[in-house]
Parts: structure tokens; sequence; C-alpha cells
């Protein structure tokens, strides 16, 4: 496999949109790639032991229980095969009950072996705003602070995951009304590193 590239965003940056954009750029220039969202994997997972449980309120259970099956979707996503570009879709940090908790802990990340982290960012005042007006999903926290505070967050832990893989980070920018600009920059970051 050419390579792996973590990409994360805080909830509510526009990650989806983005990555859904970013495959139809990828179809239309012929350039091969695969995304994968570690959250559907985890969900799966759960759902396999007798828990179905909406992807938002997977964050609520046991610690424990989310790191056993935060490392087996990182085992899984691993083995995925193919010769294109791997994207995993991801976080960098989680709400947890019990706190902020890495989304890429060593053993993930020892398993993804990415060669890059790519940080999907918007304003602080879009992302809260993003968030207010998503419906479809259960999140917390729609104030500016909480956004800028996250957004911080998510570089701290980037800048860890970066120390212990020794790769690069690279940030882009999900400016308001402009996700196909954000795939077509985020597909240039990848081609570069892939
Ligand atoms: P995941 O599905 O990755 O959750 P999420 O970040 O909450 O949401 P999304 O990625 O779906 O999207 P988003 O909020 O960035 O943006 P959207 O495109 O919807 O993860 C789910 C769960 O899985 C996690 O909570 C966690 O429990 C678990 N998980 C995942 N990885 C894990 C890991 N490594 N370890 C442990 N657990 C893990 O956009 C939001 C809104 O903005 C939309 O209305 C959209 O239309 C709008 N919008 C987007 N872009 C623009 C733009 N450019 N201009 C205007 N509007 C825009």
């Amino acid at each position: 496999m050419p390579g792996t590239i973590i990409v994360a965003g805080i909830p509510g940056v526009g990650k989806t949109t983005v990555l859904q954009e970013l495959e139809n750029v990828a179809r239309e220039k012929n350039v091969p790639l695969k995304i994968i969202n570690f959250g559907n994997v985890m969900n799966d997972l759960f759902k396999k032991r007798g828990t179905t449980i909406h992807r938002d309120h997977m964050r609520k259970q046991d610690i424990d229980l989310q790191s056993r099956i935060q490392q087996q979707a990182a085992r899984i996503i691993s083995r995925t095969p193919g010769k294109s570009a791997l994207v995993v879709d991801t976080h960098m940090f989680i709400k947890t009950t019990d706190g902020i908790w890495p989304g890429t802990p060593r053993k993930v990340l020892e398993a993804l072996d990415p060669s890059m982290i790519i940080l999907i960012e918007a304003d602080p005042e879009e992302v809260a705003r993003r968030r207010a007006s998503d419906s479809t999903r259960y999140r917390e926290g729609g104030g500016i602070e909480e956004a800028k505070a996250d957004l911080a967050w998510s570089r701290y832990m980037a800048s860890a995951n970066a120390v212990l893989a020794g790769v690069p980070i690279q940030i882009v920018q999900n400016r308001d009304g402009q996700q196909r600009q954000t795939a077509i920059d985020l597909l240039d970051v990848i081609q570069k590193r892939s």
C-alpha cells in the first residue's frame, strides 16, 4: 500500500463534507484513493458485540471498552487491501465522560503507521455555526470559545502523534462554502506525500 494518511478534524469542522468532495475530486482526476471512516469501523464493532448505538453515543461508553474497540478498529483498518493511498478519517481526540481522550494513542498509531497527519480546520465562528445548524447530529458545545479550545486540543494531540510517528503535519482550511476547494487542497497535499 503506498501509504496511510490520517485526516482529522473537530466535530462540526466539515470533515465528512470535505471527504465526500475529496472522493469526487480524486475520481475526476483519476487518483486512486480509499477513504475509511474510523468511527464507522468502531460502530460496526459495537454492533457485532450486540450494542447497536448511534455514532455520537459511542464516546459516552465505558472508556476501557472504547479503547478495546478502538484498537480492534485500527488493526482492521491496517489490513485494508489495495494499492491506493488510504485516508483514515478520524479524530485527534474524543470528548469522553472521563475526559479528553486520544483518538490515536500509541498502539493505534503504530497499527495505522501513517506517513502524514492532516488537520482540517475552519474559523471557530464557522465551526460554532455549523455545529448549531446541523440538526442531523448530537453535538455538544456550540460556542465559539469551545470551538477554539477544540481546535487547540486537536493541534496538541497532532503534535504528540507527529513526534511519536516522526511524520509531518499539514493543516487545510475548510472555508465557508469552499468545500470543493478544500478537497482540491487536500488532494494536492496527499499526492505530494503518497
Ligand atoms: P465522526 O463520524 O468522524 O464524527 P464527527 O466529527 O462528529 O462528524 P463528521 O466527521 O461526520 O463531520 P463534521 O462534523 O466534521 O462535519 P460535517 O461534514 O457533518 O466520528 C463519530 C464518532 O466515532 C466519534 O464521536 C467517536 O466516538 C468515534 N471515533 C472516531 N474516530 C475515533 C478514534 N480514533 N478513536 C475513538 N473513537 C473514534 O459538517 C458539519 C456541517 O457543516 C454540515 O451541516 C455541513 O453541511 C456544513 N459544512 C461543511 N463544510 C462546509 C463549508 N465549507 N461551508 C459551509 N458549510 C459547511
